[in-house]
């Protein structure tokens, strides 16, 4: 009797633990795809504040590995991971999934017309198209984000 119920305890603590990292994993599998979209925007974003040097050849790369990492995040927002894990992502998203889908698409599309063009040709054709993909952050994250304290 003893036996069984240690078991029956076991076995659901086991499927509680499942169920927390089943929760856990798709807010860090987003945060850590933002994270790398964050990366590669200050690579070139240092190229256009002058920090770094002008490289056409870094710059696409970034925009290419953006572009790798920002394919499907917006699969990483399911119906139950709306907290935990310090999310930042707000109630908005579930509450207007069409509206945040919008913002994905046009950060999609700005972003192919990035990559689309090749290799910039100088630091002014750079500036350009940087300026087309990140407003795109700023736009999502305006309405989509909770500024954390
Ligand atoms: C379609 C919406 C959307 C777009 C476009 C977007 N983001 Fe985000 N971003 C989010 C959301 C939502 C979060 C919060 C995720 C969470 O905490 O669960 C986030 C979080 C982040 C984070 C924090 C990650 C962490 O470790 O918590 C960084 C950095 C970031 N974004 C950078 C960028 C940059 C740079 C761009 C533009 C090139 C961008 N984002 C474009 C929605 C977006």
């Amino acid at each position: 009797m003893l036996k069984r119920t240690l078991t029956t305890a076991i076995v659901s603590t086991s499927v509680l633990i499942s169920v927390s990292i089943a929760q856990a994993g798709p807010i860090e599998d987003r945060k850590a795809k933002m994270k790398e979209v964050g990366k590669n925007l200050g690579i070139i974003g240092k190229m256009v504040k002058g920090e770094t040097a002008f490289d056409g050849v870094a710059a696409l790369a970034a925009y290419n590995a953006m572009g790798a990492v920002g394919t499907g995040f917006g699969e990483f927002f399911p119906v139950g991971s709306e907290t935990g894990g310090e999310t930042t992502a707000s109630p908005k998203i579930w509450s207007d999934p069409a509206g945040f889908e919008a913002k994905g698409k046009q950060f999609g599309v700005d972003l192919g017309v990035a990559i689309q063009a090749g290799t910039p040709s100088d630091l002014a054709a750079l500036k350009v198209s940087f300026g087309s993909v990140a407003k795109n952050c700023k736009a999502c994250h305006t309405d989509y984000r909770i500024k954390k304290e």
